[in-house]
């Protein structure tokens, strides 16, 4: 759980609705415009699901994990009513997705939990394209794991790219349970390939391709400029992060998606074969690279960069000590030097440049996720960004890491700014962005 029971405002003002890009839907039957109105509808529900072989009780969106990919166009205002027939309470948050706050699915914070019975209904437009995803935001350490997730996708209105082929794939930990076959994606040779990954887990995924050169066409949904084509690069995929993949299919023979150890042996896991024939087992290349987006693809201009004026500047210092967290002895892990909830919040103004500095002090990965926004990154480990601007919702900052990322608040709301190994969160590292 982010253990938010009791401190956050349950009573919002539902007439202070958010300004930002993120609209609410009334303001959208304005006779003037057209637009696209999605109805879904998600039914929280327990299923047991055979995951290779093993029957497992999971917690579902619609009977499946993941649950179904909701895909709508760029514009289109998107109305989700959620059912809970669970014996715990439950929420979606569109993770990624600029919404109005009242629509992020934050329990104890911009609603209730929905309990066993009860309806809730999101609504918000979908302003932005690229891969997001949705999932519970309570107790979701424990209510992500056993399966309540699903994938969000914004096509762009005018898509600049054509793809033949379109898979999400998403990288899971089911525990005992382990499906050892691999996905298998139609595609003849020649189309054009794109892989939605998603990371739904506490911890980083390390995935490459072999068999045909790729680019990465997006970081968190948002597409990168100029991508260079990549040879059996490692990617390290935080948890809560996407990448979009690109490639084209071979002349003849398969591609094969795998996961990888430090080295670039391929471990188990999640697995994919794309195509039809003969793929390869095992990198060609003895000491494959990693993946690094502060220098990958071409520069340009518009993006919020390191020399920008910035109107409110801050740091997250993030720590650990051994200590009790809700009772029980283990680690706790700290912004700033406090835990959830005594972590003073980062307050913002609507309409100011914000500047977070992000210090990982400690020896393990903490993925850092910021509610309600997209930000740009601007330096790592003090260096400006050399290739492609980069906007992510989730960074992921590696022992000893630091950066500095840069957005515009123009979201008013309270947001949550976590971490996103969830086992963390529940141990403290959650903090609050405010708009007063
Ligand atoms: Cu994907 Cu606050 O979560
Ligand atoms: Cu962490």
């Amino acid at each position: 759980s982010m253990n938010m029971g009791t401190a956050g405002n349950m009573t919002m003002d539902h007439a202070h609705m958010p300004s930002g890009r993120a609209t609410p839907i009334a303001s959208l039957q304005a006779p003037q415009t057209a637009a696209h109105i999605r109805h879904f509808r998600l039914t929280a529900r327990a299923v047991k699901l055979n995951i290779g072989g093993k029957m497992i009780e999971a917690w579902t969106y619609n009977g499946t994990a993941p649950g179904p990919t909701l895909r709508v166009r760029q514009g289109d205002s998107v109305e989700v009513k959620l059912t809970n027939t669970l014996p715990e309470g439950v929420t979606i948050h569109w993770h990624g997705v600029a919404v109005p706050n009242i629509a992020d699915g934050v329990a104890g914070v911009t609603q209730n939990a929905v309990k066993q019975g009860e309806t809730y209904t999101y609504r918000f437009i979908a302003n932005d394209p690229g891969t997001y995803w949705y999932h519970s935001h309570q107790q979701s350490n424990e209510q992500v794991k056993r399966g309540l997730f699903g994938m969000l996708i914004v096509d762009p209105k005018q898509p600049s790219q054509h793809d033949d082929v379109d898979a999400g794939l998403v990288f899971h930990d089911w525990g005992q349970a382990r499906n050892d076959h691999p996905t298998v994606i139609k595609a003849r040779p020649g189309d054009w390939v794109r892989l939605r990954l998603l990371n739904t887990d506490n911890d980083q995924h390390q995935a490459t391709l072999i068999g045909a050169p790729f680019t990465i066409s997006a970081l968190d949904g948002h597409n990168l400029n100029g991508p260079q084509s990549l040879h059996e690069v490692l990617l390290p995929i935080g948890s809560g992060q996407r990448y979009d993949l690109r490639f084209r299919m071979p002349a003849q023979g398969a591609v094969r998606l795998v996961e990888t150890g430090k080295t670039g042996e391929i471990s188990s896991g999640l697995s994919a074969l794309i195509g039809d024939g003969a793929a390869p087992n095992a990198l060609s290349t003895p000491h494959p690279a990693q993946f690094d987006f502060t220098d990958y693809g071409q520069p340009r201009s518009n993006a919020i960069t390191s020399n920008a004026h910035f109107d409110n500047e801050n740091t997250m210092t993030l720590g650990s000590y051994p200590g009790f967290f809700n009772g029980s002895f283990g680690s706790v892990y700290t912004i700033n030097g406090k835990a959830f909830p005594d972590i003073p919040p980062i307050v913002v103004k609507e309409g100011q440049l914000v500047k977070i500095r992000i210090v990982n002090e400690t020896s393990t990965t903490h993925p850092i996720h910021l509610h309600g926004h997209t930000f740009a990154v601007l330096t790592h480990n003090g260096k400006p960004l050399t290739g492609s601007p980069v906007y992510l919702d989730t960074i992921n900052l590696h022992d000893g890491d630091s950066y500095e990322i840069g957005f515009r608040a123009n979201n008013p709301g309270l947001w949550m700014d976590h971490c996103h190994n969830l086992s963390h969160a529940a141990q403290g590292m959650d903090m609050m962005v405010v708009y007063p």
